[in-house]
């Protein structure tokens, strides 16, 4: 385990077969519909790498960066678009796979921003989601599991761009991050 971890919370075996549950009911919920999976990069990369290969659809698939961490380990709630996806979203239906859900503020702007322009319907995929850090009345249509009001990082999961290439997901080590 890396020296910056406290403890494991899901293997990579475990993730696995969150994974395998979250793409068999996104498959029941999209059967004989069509959809684009838009993942909200960087977080979502691997997530979404091994999700898609799992969904037995056709589906096109899609990317945006958006903003809202800026280095620490709480949201500041100010949401921006970084990078757009790059087709016209008018009149699809759009699964948004995300990495965790926390104050709930990119589920609710990436909501309303698709929405506004258009899209059919907006829902939103989670591998992981902190119910006990939301500010917003929303919650993800599709979730992997809840976490407790933990930093977690690991399998795209990062704290200040590091640690997203560990096989597991894992807590943060609060000496990491606290006093600096
Ligand atoms: P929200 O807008 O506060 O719901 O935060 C969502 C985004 O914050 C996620 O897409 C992550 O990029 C980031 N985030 C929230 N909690 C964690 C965490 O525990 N580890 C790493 N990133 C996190
Ligand atoms: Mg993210």
């Amino acid at each position: 385990m890396h020296n910056s971890i406290e403890n494991v919370l899901f293997s990579g075996k475990e993730i696995e077969n969150i994974v395998n549950t979250l793409a068999k009911n996104i498959e029941k919920y999209y059967n004989c519909k069509e959809f684009t999976c838009v993942g909200l990069l960087k977080g979502c990369f691997i997530f979404m790498a091994d999700l898609v290969r799992k969904i037995n659809l056709d589906f096109e698939i899609d990317f945006m960066t958006v903003s809202s961490y800026r280095d620490s380990v709480s949201s500041s709630g100010d949401v921006k678009v970084i990078s757009d996806v790059r087709k016209d979203v008018a009149g699809k239906n759009l699964l948004i796979v995300d990495d965790v859900t926390d104050t709930g503020n990119t589920l609710e702007f990436v909501k309303n921003y698709f929405i506004g322009r258009g899209a059919k319907s907006v829902k939103f995929c989670t591998l992981f989601d902190k119910p006990q850090r939301r500010v917003k009345n929303i919650e993800p249509d599709f979730c992997g599991a809840q976490i407790p009001d933990e930093f977690i990082v690991g399998y795209g999961l990062d704290y200040k761009g590091k640690y997203r290439n560990l096989p597991y997901v894992g807590i943060l080590n609060r000496s990491v991050y606290e006093n600096k």
